[in-house]
């Protein structure tokens, strides 16, 4: 059994480093910290699947299998190279899921109640969301009972988007999640040697004092090589800029859940 957290990594815009930080944040909880941790990636483009190693295609049954009903929820977890680290795999098709859930009753729900018999086996459920608020992402929200982690890119200003995507989290808390919390906000992306990455940080900061973490993710070369590899970046480049500073993230992110001290 495990600590049962559920967390959603979302962000309506996209490139940002959502897939990047689900991967590598699940990995250095599971290597470093012990954790169970399952990624779901509830993503039709499977970016996920594929930098975990896993073929989209061949993947079965899958994201979409389980919100369907179509399988056993246990049979949609496939382990990875990385001990600790398991994953719901995504497939194309969960595009169609986008439409199909409109009819459904409850479909806000239907990730929740699926998730609901796997979550207690793993100290953290990370889902990993589309760049949209589309009906995928609003069942991550909905499913996320610890809150939402969201990844900030620092090469644009990021303000106005964030700004919805607050409004919109605190929506889904009054109609849908009364426990919907913000764990933290991520800035990823970061180049020293750019002023904009330092103003942008800045500003996030100014605006969400609370919510942002100490550690800021560097654009990395390694960071952006694993996922063609199929692998974490502890199993690419164990002691780069790059996974030094998501085990730092992974650590604040633990304790932000409440799971060590910080
Ligand atoms: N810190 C980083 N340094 C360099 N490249 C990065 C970094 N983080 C992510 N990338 C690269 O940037 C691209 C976008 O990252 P990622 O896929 O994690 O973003 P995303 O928010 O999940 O995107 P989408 O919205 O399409 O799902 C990827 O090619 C990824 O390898
Ligand atoms: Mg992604």
């Amino acid at each position: 059994m495990g600590q049962g957290k559920v967390v959603a990594i979302a962000n309506q815009k996209g490139g940002v480093g959502k897939t990047t930080t689900a991967v590598n944040i699940g990995a250095a909880l599971a290597r470093f910290l012990g954790w169970r941790v399952l990624i779901v990636d509830f993503d039709p483009q499977c970016n996920a699947t594929s930098s975990l190693g896993a073929s989209p295609a061949l993947a079965q049954p899958n994201a979409y299998a389980l919100i369907s009903g179509q399988c056993d929820p246990t049979a949609a977890i496939l382990s990875t190279g990385v001990p600790g680290l398991y994953l719901v795999p995504s497939s194309p098709d969960l595009a169609g899921a986008e439409v199909e859930l409109a009819t459904v009753e409850e479909r806000e729900r239907v990730l929740a109640r699926s998730l609901a018999p796997l979550a207690g086996s793993f100290d953290v459920t990370l889902v990993d969301c589309p760049p949209s608020l589309g009906l995928l992402t609003l069942n991550a929200l909905v499913a996320a009972q610890h809150g939402v982690l969201i990844p900030v890119q620092c090469e644009y200003l990021p303000l106005e988007g964030l700004t919805r995507l607050v409004a919109t989290i605190a929506s889904v808390r009054r109609l849908y999640n009364p426990s919907l919390t913000i764990v933290g906000i991520l800035m990823t992306m970061y180049d020293a040697r750019t002023r904009l990455s330092a103003e942008v940080v800045d500003e996030v900061r100014r605006h969400f004092p609370k919510l942002v973490f100490e550690a800021v993710i560097p654009r990395s070369v390694r960071l952006s090589e694993a996922p063609s590899r199929g692998c974490d970046v502890y199993a690419h480049a164990p002691s780069s800029a790059g996974s030094e500073s998501y085990l730092a993230a992974a650590r604040e992110f633990a304790a932000r859940l409440g799971m060590m001290p910080s």
